[in-house]
């Protein structure tokens, strides 16, 4: 399985619940790749400074979240340089008109009017290079990213019937879909999804925010003026949100939740909620901290991980290579 995240600002509880958290499970059930996007990141203008930062406290909180070295490959996928180079070979398979379609691409590049790289346009390819240079079985995806996913296993297969012969060069991955407790939604308006690239950092609660910085960010999320605190998606989208988040930080499903807070006062569940993010994310934040005092360490964890990934990627770049006649 491979899965990744981008460096594009401090990880939030929406990744933490929708990835990493699910990461650690899968851990004992799959071998896997976990990886930083970097490259993905500068689809869109990023300041160096910031980049290098972000890319390093990512991985950094990768492993205070319970990633573990010895169970799982993790690495920065710029220093594995067969995503470019498969990227560039399957760039020469994909129709543009593939590229066009991505529903992705079009939002974001209205977003950038102008200034939109022949990169952002590209994304999906690097994507599929990311995922079949490892010859993945499965992809966790959020429904967003179901139609990249559909592109990869199209590029796979375009690769195939051009260059395969009779042979499957690249597998077809398959999506592993997350339950519909995976999509945190921003505290500032229950209807777009918590998100690293919000300019409003109160729309989001990050993993490393201090207690002081969480509880104030619930005290000023958005609610609703309703009695009782229950599950009602499209009545109550930012009262089911809090509830869903309060679910996920005790390990409770979401009617048991409701069967706890279903009574209580805006104020009381402000209170509650607050002691579980608080009290969940302590010990992430002091692992995190730790690891970022040993830099050699991380760098090493990395250096470790990015060679075995190498290792593999360079089977599957062989085998394409071959049957293109390089
Ligand atoms: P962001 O959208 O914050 O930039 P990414 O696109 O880098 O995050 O996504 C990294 C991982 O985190 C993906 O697996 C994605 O599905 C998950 N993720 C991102 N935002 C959320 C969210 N609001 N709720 C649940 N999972 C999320
Ligand atoms: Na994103």
């Amino acid at each position: 399985m491979v899965s990744g995240v981008q460096p594009t600002g401090y990880l939030h509880i929406g990744n933490y619940l929708g990835a990493l958290r699910q990461w650690v499970l899968h851990q004992e059930q799959y071998e896997n790749l976990f990886f930083v996007v970097d490259l993905h990141a500068i689809t869109v203008p990023q300041d160096p400074k910031g980049l290098a930062e972000a890319t390093l406290s990512a991985a950094a909180l990768f492993l205070a979240c319970g990633i573990d070295p010895s169970k799982s490959t993790i690495f920065i996928q710029s220093h594995v340089k067969a995503h470019v180079e498969l990227c560039w070979l399957l760039n020469c398979v994909t129709p543009v008109n593939w590229l066009e379609k991505m529903i992705q691409f079009k939002e974001k590049a209205r977003k950038q009017g102008e200034n939109v790289s022949v990169g952002l346009f590209d994304y999906p390819v690097l994507m599929a290079s990311d995922v079949l240079l490892y010859q993945a079985d499965l992809v966790p995806v959020g429904e967003d990213q179901q139609q990249h996913l559909e592109l990869v296993r199209s590029i796979s297969k375009r690769f195939n019937s051009l260059y395969g012969k009779k042979k499957r060069i690249l597998k077809e991955p398959k999506p592993l879909i997350q339950g519909n407790t995976s999509r945190i939604m921003a505290l500032d308006d229950g209807t777009s999804k918590m998100s690293k690239s919000s300019t409003n950092d109160m729309s989001r609660i990050n993993i490393l925010d201090p207690p002081n910085t969480i509880q104030r960010k619930i005290q000023r999320c958005k609610t609703d003026s309703l009695m009782g605190i229950v599950s009602d998606p499209v009545g109550r989208p930012e009262c089911t949100n809090l509830l869903n988040i309060y679910a996920a930080f005790t390990n409770q499903s979401l009617t048991q939740a409701e069967a706890e807070c279903r009574e209580m006062s805006w104020g009381q569940f402000k209170r509650v909620l607050t002691d579980a993010l608080t009290t969940s994310l302590e010990p992430i934040q002091r692992k995190y901290h730790e690891l970022r005092k040993d830099e050699d360490f991380l760098r090493q964890i990395l250096k470790n991980g990015s060679d075995y990934a190498s290792s593999i990627a360079q089977v599957t770049m062989q085998q394409v290579k071959d049957c293109m006649g390089f």
